[in-house]
């Protein structure tokens, strides 16, 4: 989806360039993969104009698995996009990982954005972890003990911050393609295959409705290992599970 507009809906934007989005989630990196991602991610090289890591980066939340993950990025030769999972939350180390991976030119969103120009087509990227919460009517509703309500204003939260990211690139930036990452699923469809008491831990259809609202083209989540590798948003945006346990190898969309 574009937006309407003569020069990125119409004669011209047929006319732009594609841009390969290359897309794999939950690499849980640690030592274990020195050596062996940087072959697996090769293939974004020489198949992509770009290369989006949707959290899950570590194995454990470490410092190190970090590093590791940042070594094996050097050998990756186009931009990459990611956001944090919450196995990288596990220490609180967060903000470290992030900087290490920044570090090696990894643009790190949390509810903020980044363009790109790919030749004639510039491309924006939001993206947030998101939060567990469920999807649709049962979606976890903020009643009764303080406690649920604070677990339900951090996936509240994390959608807000996706709709600033989203919000600023078609507000505020020229851009002819809008691309959301998020580690948690944004709909129900991509988690199916997990056991349904799990549903509710694996993402939160309220991220759905800034996605759609801003017109985004594509969306890729990780997080739900055993789901499913594509689904829709209401709006109809595609949505790619991309988490390596599920997919087992790059995932690459053609934005065009
Ligand atoms: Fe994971
Ligand atoms: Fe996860």
């Amino acid at each position: 989806m574009s937006t309407g507009d003569f020069r990125q809906g119409g004669i011209l934007s047929a006319e732009r360039s594609p841009v390969r989005i290359a897309a794999y989630a939950d690499l849980h990196c640690n030592e274990e993969l020195r050596g062996r991602l940087r072959i697996e991610l090769d293939r974004a090289n020489r198949e992509a104009d770009v290369l989006v890591l949707a959290g899950d980066l570590t194995l454990n939340g470490r410092l190190d698995e970090a590093e590791v993950l940042a070594d094996e990025l050097r050998y990756v030769e186009i931009p990459v996009v990611a956001v944090l999972g919450n196995h990288d939350y596990e220490l609180n180390d967060q903000a470290c990982i992030a900087a290490e991976l920044e570090n090696v030119g990894v643009r790190m969103l949390d509810g903020d954005s980044v363009t790109l120009t790919f030749g004639d087509r510039r491309v924006g990227f939001a993206g947030v972890k998101g939060f567990c919460g469920g999807f649709g009517d049962r979606l976890i509703a903020p009643f009764g003990e303080e406690a649920l309500k604070a677990f339900v204003r951090v996936g509240q939260d994390e959608t807000s911050k996706l709709d600033a990211g989203l919000r600023q690139l078609r507000n505020g930036h020229d851009v002819d393609n809008v691309v959301a990452v998020v580690h948690y699923a944004p709909v129900r469809d991509t988690v199916v295959g997990e056991p349904p008491e799990l549903f509710p831990y694996l993402g939160n259809s309220s991220l759905s409705d800034p996605i759609d609202r801003h017109e985004t083209d594509v969306v890729f989540h990780g997080h739900a290992h055993y789901g499913t590798p594509f689904g829709r948003t209401p709006a109809g945006v595609p949505v790619y599970n991309v988490a390596r346990p599920l997919v087992r190898d790059l995932v690459v969309h053609v934005v065009r």
